[in-house]
């Protein structure tokens, strides 16, 4: 495997709506991220992907854009993201923003223009078909955030348009050369400016099967998943290819793909050396217990399920590539209220969960609050949810003969909003976010989690993130830490999770996943503890006895 700029270092993953508001409107913004460049650097952090800042209705919060070439208003200047790519750089940050083309928002000026002229230009920039009242649609695929992908073209009766996800979000046709030449203009103007890469969102669904037709119902709406499609359209490579020559290689950019359901030969194509992109999101441990009848049937993952899962993922990437690892992000639940039982939220159980992730092979991706044990938060009526999958995930649930509260139940488990409630600063109003009124309310549980109280507290979860970013920059670690093969050790002992690193060194990293204490064979005896998340040691010869939630890295 070829050796990249980018390997050794460790990722942070910013919402910014959410990180921190300078001007009291309740609304986080780049100025704020500019502010918090010494924390991230404190806290070791040396590539950070924005979530969209670009102009947006903000129907899908960025994630529908109306400019490429702008930065919304709400979250500051080009003169602010300019400010903060360069004060990154000097703080050792490249700053990585987030690459949404599978669609734009139908506030976009392509999209208005195609309204005005479906036949012109700017129509073939989008999948319109004609359809007259009463006719079926060209095909019953079900978008991501409930009912089917077509939507009447604004202005006509007799057009609609095509999305995989929101109305406001139509799809881009990708098949036309031209809308691809100026996707591809639009990420050089990026990384010419001196951006470190992107986060490439949603992308495995550019490719299309066409023509549109039918598949099976799933549901009883008649429709059926938008993955099934996907499982049968052909070609994508094709064009994940041609973006990559002609934007992120030309620059050396990182870059870092949300593809889920990779056909597990293509991983080398999509991330090995000359990769379509520098990384991809292991989305496996995500995705255990999920139902395709929606989040009210998902099964919350075990521990055995969690490592196996991450086992799994390490022997496919091994001499092929980084995957990118993470507990959480901006679409998910907080990890720790996730991955770990119900009700274990000590510090110890948190720096486990963080400890065992960050360990292994690939490129650690932190969440925003993920360093500070930032949990999920409460709902007590759907009125509070404010992610439009979590109100359609909810009506989902209720149409499946939930009653109102079993159904806001199961939703608020996994609600994407959960990840998206402000950072929590501090003890102070608004957890330190805002001097205004915050745009989602903070999690009611900041008194007692926040920066403030863990900065230089050296049992607290924030300084054993720092510990492990600091290993992995250590000159004595690093090439193990980031080079080292994975190997798992005493993978059928249950609640432990275990495995060698191998490279320069070996190091062995073992986590009880469980609130009793175990004992584990030890293959040899410790050089050094690198790591541990409790104030005991217990091993000799032969044996480690393990306390709750330990979680340990030896040098062996
Ligand atoms: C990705 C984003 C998610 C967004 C969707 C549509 O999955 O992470 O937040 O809703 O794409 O752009
Ligand atoms: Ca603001």
């Amino acid at each position: 495997m070829e050796r990249k700029w980018w390997h050794g270092k460790t990722a942070y993953q910013i919402y910014p709506k959410s990180f921190y508001d300078t001007n009291g409107d309740g609304i986080g913004d780049l100025r704020g991220v500019i502010e918090k460049l010494d924390y991230l650097q404190e806290l070791g952090v040396e590539i950070v992907w924005l979530s969209p800042c670009y102009c947006s209705p903000l129907a899908d919060q960025g994630y529908d854009i109306s400019d490429y070439y702008n930065i919304d208003p709400r979250f500051g200047t080009m003169a602010d993201m300019e400010e903060l790519i360069e004060k990154g750089r000097a703080h050792g940050i490249s700053i990585v923003m987030d690459l949404v083309v599978n669609h734009c928002s139908d506030e976009h000026e392509w999209f208005r223009k195609a309204c005005e002229d479906p036949d012109g230009p700017f129509g073939q920039f989008f999948y319109i078909r004609d359809w007259h009242e009463g006719e079926k649609l060209p095909c019953n695929l079900r978008s991501y955030f409930g009912g089917p992908c077509w939507d009447l073209l604004p202005g006509h009766t007799d057009k609609i348009y095509f999305h995989a996800f929101h109305k406001k979000q139509p799809d881009l046709n990708w098949e036309n050369p031209a809308l691809r030449k100026v996707v591809y203009k639009m990420i050089n103007w990026w990384l010419d400016k001196g951006l470190g890469g992107f986060r490439i969102d949603a992308i495995i669904n550019i490719k299309k099967l066409l023509p549109f037709r039918d598949f099976p119902a799933d549901r009883d709406d008649g429709l059926c998943r938008f993955k099934t499609m996907l499982a049968e359209a052909k070609g994508v490579n094709v064009f994940l290819a041609e973006m990559a020559n002609e934007t992120f290689h030309r620059h050396d950019a990182f870059s870092v793909g949300e593809v889920f359901d990779e056909k597990e030969e293509d991983l080398p194509l999509i991330i090995g050396d000359n990769g379509y992109f520098s990384s991809m999101f292991d989305f496996s441990e995500k995705l255990i217990g999920m139902d395709a009848r929606g989040w009210y049937a998902w099964k919350m993952p075990t521990a055995e399920e969690y490592k196996k899962a991450a086992f799994e993922a390490q022997a496919k990437s091994a001499g092929v590539g980084f995957y990118s690892n993470i507990i959480e992000n901006h679409d998910e639940p907080r990890g720790v209220s996730h991955y770990l039982p119900e009700g274990e939220n000590s510090d110890a159980a948190k720096k486990m969960l963080g400890g065992l992730n960050f360990m292994l092979r690939g490129l650690p991706f932190l969440y925003q609050g993920q360093e500070i044990g930032m949990e999920n938060t409460v709902f007590t009526t759907p009125e509070q949810f404010d992610d439009i999958n979590t109100l359609h995930e909810y009506q989902v649930a209720l149409n499946a003969g939930l009653t109102p509260g079993e159904a806001l139940a199961a939703v608020a488990r996994v609600s994407r909003d959960n990840a998206r409630t402000p950072f929590q600063w501090s003890a102070d109003e608004n957890a330190g976010f805002s001097s205004g009124t915050p745009w989602l309310p903070v999690n009611p549980n900041y008194r007692e989690i926040n920066l403030a109280s863990q900065r230089g507290r050296p049992d607290s979860v924030y300084e054993f993130y720092r510990q492990l970013t600091a290993l992995r920059k250590s000159v004595e670690w690093a090439e193990t830490v980031v080079y080292g093969e994975t190997v798992p050790y005493l993978a059928e002992q249950e609640n432990l999770m275990a495995y060698f690193r191998k490279g320069e060194r070996t190091l062995l990293v073992a986590g009880n996943f469980q609130n009793e204490a175990q004992s584990m064979f030890l293959p040899t005896t410790v050089k050094e503890v690198l790591i541990n998340n409790l104030n005991c040691f217990d091993a000799d010869a032969g044996s480690l006895r393990l306390g709750p939630w330990q979680f340990v890295v030896l040098a062996l």
